[in-house]
């Protein structure tokens, strides 16, 4: 497995890997791996015949300089792990690298309306971060595949359009979510809960799924559904919901009664950690 810094020599060595016709899979990561991670890698595995890994904690995409401070940071053990995935590229730049005349001047990427909605409206600037960077990485490496994981549900359609409006010839790969025992949805952000905390934590995913399973069973009365689940979490469980929305998984606008793919996105706080999960399925 190969390491670089500069974007020179990720360029050189991605062109080395797709040399004679070779494909590559790109894994864009902000480090901190766990099993979610590594299931992506897997898949590139499967995928491509070559996969590269991008650890970047990418402050354009933070709009809280506290998150992106505390954002957990473990570059050696990823890199540990990623080699006995067999991963054939890692490529960790410092943010002077990616962005060296800074963040303001630099030129950003923005896919309109998907950005704004949901995640977009709570996290000013969030989305057009994302894209800018993962546009970057596919100039970069020109990879022919890119995994991103589903929990990240609004990121992956926005990642869609990016790559539909600007032709950009990378297909998207969706890689369903690792949950752990209790059905907590992997994150880097579970490490900064307490053992207590995750234990609690576990009640976003069986709520998340309550409100499918009765969706299944028949209710469409989606706004008082959503009130239910908030209301049940910050009041029994004592969390700070930001949203539960029940969206049409295509478009990500407010499912209606008769929408046939629905998707469920929450966004809630667990002490200061925000945890966001989602579940999509047909109706
Ligand atoms: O999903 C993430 O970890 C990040 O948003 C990504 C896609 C690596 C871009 O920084």
């Amino acid at each position: 497995m190969r390491t670089v810094e500069t974007i020179e020599e990720a360029v050189a060595a991605a062109a080395e890997l797709r040399k004679n016709g070779a494909t590559l899979a790109l894994v864009p990561t902000m480090g901190n791996l766990h099993q979610g991670h590594l299931t992506l890698v897997r898949e590139a595995r499967k995928l491509a015949d070559h996969t590269a890994v991008s650890i970047f904690v990418n402050p354009l995409q933070f709009n809280n300089r506290e998150d992106l401070r505390t954002y957990p940071r473990t570059p050696e053990a990823d890199l540990a792990l990623l080699e006995a995935e067999g991963a054939d590229l890692v490529f960790l730049p410092r943010p002077e690298i990616m962005y060296p005349q800074g963040l303001e001047s630099h030129t950003t990427v923005f896919v309109p309306g998907l950005s704004d909605m949901l995640e977009g409206a709570l996290r000013p600037g969030h989305f057009r971060g994302v894209t800018t960077v993962v546009c970057k990485l596919f100039n970069i490496f020109r990879p022919d595949c890119a995994m991103f994981g589903l929990k990240d549900f609004q990121q992956v359609a926005v990642l869609k359009k990016m790559v539909r409006d600007m032709c950009l010839g990378v297909r998207i790969v969706e890689v369903p979510i690792v949950r752990d025992e209790g059905g907590l949805a992997l994150s880097s952000r579970n490490g900064l809960l307490s053992e207590e905390e995750k234990i609690r934590a576990r009640k976003i995913s069986q709520r998340m799924f309550a409100v499918r399973d009765a969706i299944l069973a028949g209710r469409r009365d989606y706004d008082a559904l959503a009130a239910e689940a908030a209301a049940d979490l910050n009041q029994v469980e004592g969390f700070a919901t930001d949203s539960v929305d029940i969206v049409n998984a295509d478009t990500l606008e407010k499912a209606a009664p008769d929408t046939r793919r629905v998707a469920v996105l929450m966004a809630v706080k667990v002490g200061p950690t925000r945890l966001i999960d989602s579940v999509a399925f047909d109706l």
